[in-house]
């Protein structure tokens, strides 16, 4: 099998990993960003500015941003709701942005309290927003292979929420499995049909591991030519708008799967589980990532002595 030989990851720990969480005091906030720029992750995604009623985990968005030492070799940025939240993150001083578009109508009505249509018509107002602020603007299109609410999401609505999205200018799309609902064979058919008519923009994909096929679903989309993956430290996630939400592929999960294939990640895995020892301490309880538990498939173990 020919895979591509390096890819590029995006950890969402501190956003959609913290939100499903009890509220964490921002020192720890600043603390987990801060051990996830030292660990070779190219990209953070840092906080997201909605409304502190939605998702009181980020009510201390500005102040947590404001603290974290930034490492010029990381890009980081913020997710928005709308274009107030885009306004924020511009004044924050962001200049990664992403906008989150339900394919569905009813989870995006859950999670943003507006139906797909009205969400597409803020993201042409945030595109030119965050160009006029010298940003760039990524479309994150989520439940795109299924919804809590509606089932499976027909692949063609979701390409033409991605397609209405590259013609309002977005620089950048990401397709999220809210729910886990992805198959290889699906996600193989979604890359193949996008790449169709969008051929050039950068595309990322962003799994939840609800039912156990994360790990698989990175692999399909390695096979189908993707380089852009998002995973969350210790597999902690989820939306708090989508029924039975669990967590993200786990990043260190990924990371350790991924250079076993022979595919450069970027990321030094032992700092990478030495942050996830560290959150696994900030939450207060087991997480589902697997190697932090296991070790790494090269460790070796002493023989024990006969007894
Ligand atoms: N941040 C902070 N406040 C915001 C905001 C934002 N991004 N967007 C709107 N508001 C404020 C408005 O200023 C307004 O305040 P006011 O009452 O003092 O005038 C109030 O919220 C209502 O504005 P409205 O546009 O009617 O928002 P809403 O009540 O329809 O809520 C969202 C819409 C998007 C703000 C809210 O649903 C939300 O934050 N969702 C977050 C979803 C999320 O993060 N999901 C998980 C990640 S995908
Ligand atoms: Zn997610």
């Amino acid at each position: 099998m020919t895979l591509p030989t390096a890819v590029s990851l995006r950890e969402v720990g501190p956003r959609d990993g913290l939100q499903n969480e009890d509220p964490v005091p921002t020192d720890a906030k600043v603390a987990l960003i801060n051990g996830l720029s030292r660990t070779g992750v190219s990209r953070i995604e840092a906080v997201s500015f909605v409304h502190p009623r939605a998702i009181p985990q980020m009510a201390d968005a500005d102040e947590a941003w404001a603290r974290v030492e930034r490492n010029p070799a990381v890009t980081y940025s913020a997710l928005v709701p709308n274009s107030r939240g885009a306004s924020r993150a511009i004044d924050a001083g962001f200049t990664d942005i992403e906008v989150v578009v339900s394919a569905s109508d009813t989870h995006n009505r859950r999670n943003v309290n507006r139906s797909t249509d009205d969400s597409l018509a803020d993201v042409a107002e945030i595109i030119k927003q965050v160009h006029d602020a010298g940003g760039n603007l990524e479309v994150i299109v989520s439940t795109a292979w299924g919804c809590p609410y509606e089932g499976e999401v027909p692949v063609s609505r979701v390409v033409d929420v991605a397609r209405r999205a590259v013609d309002a200018g977005a620089d950048a799309l990401t397709y999220g499995d809210t729910t886990g609902m992805a198959t290889p064979t699906r996600v193989i058919d979604l890359v193949t049909r996008t790449r169709e008519t969008m051929r050039d923009v950068p595309l990322a994909l962003h799994f939840h591991n609800t039912r156990g096929m994360g790990l698989a679903n990175v692999v399909a989309g390695l096979q189908a030519g993707v380089v852009r993956f998002e995973g969350c430290l210790g597999g902690l996630g989820g939306c708090p708008f989508a029924p039975g939400a669990t967590g993200n592929v786990c990043t260190e999960d990924v990371v350790h799967m991924l250079e076993s294939m022979g595919c450069d990640t970027g990321v030094d895995l032992d700092r990478l589980l030495a942050a996830s020892r560290r959150l696994r301490e900030i939450v207060g309880h087991e997480m589902p990532g697997q190697v932090v538990k296991a070790g790494k498939s090269s460790d070796v173990h002493p023989v024990p002595s006969k007894v």
